[in-house]
C-alpha cells in the first residue's frame, strides 16, 4: 500500500507521463489557515527546467486543490492536490533497455507488462511533487506552532561546506535565507564550486550526487516515543520515499564512530529557566524523543541514474547483453531540486509526531 503516516495519512499518486500527479492528505485538523501562494513557492523550488543544473523538461507544476480547503482554511476532510503533466516526451524511453540505477527492472518485476515505464512512471522524481504539496501544508501548520524548517546543500560530489551543527546558536533567519536561494548553501563561494562540479559532470555525460542537511528549529521537547515511533524512525521512513535518497544520519551520524564520548556528548546547561545543550551532536533527539534543540539530519542523494555515458545493460526483449546511452531530459544532479522535498517530507514527519 502506498500510504504513509499514523495520525495523518498521505498518499501520493501519478506517473511521470500520465495525466497528472499529486497527493491526498487526511487527518489535518479543520480551521487552519492555508496560504496557497506559499504552496506555489514551494512547488516552484522543486519544479524542473529552471536552469542549466536541472532537466530542461518545463513544467509549471501548478497545483489544483480539489478538496479539503475552503475560504483559505482547512475543512478537516481529505485534502487533494493534483498537478497536470503538460510536457511529456515519451519517445525518449525504450521499454526493452533497462536503465542501470533506475527502477526499470524492479518496476517490471513488480508490475509486469502493466508497468508504465515512460519517464520512469511512478518511480520518477516528478512524483515527489506530491510530497512537496502535502509538506507545504504541513510546514504552515508547524509554523503556527513556532517551528521553522530549512535545509542547505552540505556536499556535492567531493565539494563540502560546514554543517549546521558547526554554527553556534543556529537561527531561523538563516533557514529562511537558505529557502530563498535557488542553490541553497551557507557559503556562496563553495556553492559556485559545487555548481561547477555539476556542470563538469554533465559535460562529461555523467551525473553527481551529494548531501542535503535539514534542520527544524522550535520543535517542542517531548515529541516522539522511545522505540518504533522514535522521531528518527518517522523522519527516516518518509525520507526513503524520496527517489534517489540512499542514506540518512542524525546529528553527527556516522562521524560518531570516530569520536570519544567526551566530545560526542552534548553537555547540559541552564539559564535558570530552561535546560539546553551546549552542542547539538545528537541532532535534537535522544531516546527517540525531541530534546528541544534544533532537529538536524542529513540525507545522501545518489548521482542521477540516467546518464548519457555508455553503460552495460540487458535488452529484455532479446535477453541479450547490450549497452545503453540515455538520451532525454535528465537532471545532472538531483540534490538542488530535492532539498525542498526533504524539508517538506520532514514537515510531514514532525506533524505526524506532534499532532495530539
Ligand atoms: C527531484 C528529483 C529529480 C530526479 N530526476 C531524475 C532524472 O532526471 N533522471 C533520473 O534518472 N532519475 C531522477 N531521479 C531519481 C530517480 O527517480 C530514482 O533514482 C529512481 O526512481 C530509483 O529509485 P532509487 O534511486 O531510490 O532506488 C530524481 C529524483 C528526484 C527526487
Amino acid at each position: 500500500m502506498n500510504v504513509w503516516g499514523n495520525k495523518i495519512k498521505i498518499s501520493i499518486f501519478g506517473e511521470s507521463h500520465g495525466g497528472g500527479i499529486g497527493a491526498v492528505i487526511d487527518g489535518i485538523p479543520s480551521g487552519l489557515t492555508i496560504d496557497t501562494d506559499f504552496i506555489k513557492r514551494e512547488m516552484q523550488r522543486r519544479a524542473p527546467g529552471q536552469n542549466k543544473l536541472s532537466t530542461p523538461r518545463k513544467e509549471a507544476d501548478e497545483v489544483e486543490i480539489l478538496s479539503g480547503i475552503f475560504d483559505g482554511k482547512t475543512c478537516g476532510t481529505p485534502i487533494i492536490g493534483i498537478i497536470r503533466n503538460t510536457n511529456t516526451q515519451s519517445k525518449d524511453y525504450r521499454k526493452n533497455l533497462l536503465r542501470p540505477g533506475h527502477a526499470d527492472l524492479t518496476g517490471l518485476l513488480k508490475y509486469g507488462d502493466s508497468h508504465d515505464f515512460r519517464g520512469g512512471g511512478h518511480f520518477s522524481g516528478r512524483i515527489a511533487a506530491g510530497l512537496v504539496f502535502a509538506g507545504a501544508i504541513a510546514k504552515q501548520v508547524l509554523k503556527e506552532q513556532g517551528i521553522t524548517i530549512g535545509s542547505h546543500i552540505k556536499q556535492i560530489h567531493n565539494v563540502k561546506e560546514n554543517s549546521f551543527l558547526d554554527i553556534d546558536n543556529l537561527q531561523k533567519d538563516l533557514l529562511a535565507e537558505l529557502t530563498s536561494k535557488a542553490f541553497p548553501v551557507i557559503d556562496d563561494t563553495i556553492g559556485e564550486k559545487m555548481q561547477q562540479e555539476i556542470l563538469n559532470a554533465a559535460a562529461d555525460k555523467d551525473s553527481v550526487g551529494g548531501i542535503i542537511e535539514c534542520a527544524a528549529i522550535g520543535t517542542p521537547e517531548g515529541w516522539g516515543s522511545p522505540f518504533f515511533s522514535a522521531v528518527e524512525s518517522q523522519i527516516s521512513s518518509i525520507m526513503f520515499s524520496i527517489p534517489a535518497v540512499k542514506g540518512i544520519e542524525f546529528g553527527r551520524g556516522f562521524d560518531f564512530a570516530e569520536m570519544y564520548g567526551s566530545t560526542a556528548n552534548d553537555p547540559f546547561a541552564t539559564d535558570g529557566n530552561k535546560i539546553f545543550t551546549a552542542t547539538n551532536n545528537n541532532g535534537g533527539i535522544n531516546g527517540g524523543i525531541t530534546n528541544g534543540m534544533p532537529i538536524v539530519f542529513s540525507v545522501a542523494v545518489k548521482p542521477t541514474p540516467s546518464i548519457a555515458k555508455v553503460q552495460n545493460t540487458v535488452d529484455i526483449e532479446k535477453m541479450e547483453n547490450t549497452t545503453i546511452e540515455i538520451i532525454g531530459r535528465h537532471d545532472p544532479c538531483i540534490v538542488q531540486r530535492a532539498a525542498v522535498v526533504v524539508e517538506c517530507a520532514a514537515a510531514l514527519a514532525l506533524l505526524d509526531a506532534g499532532l495530539i
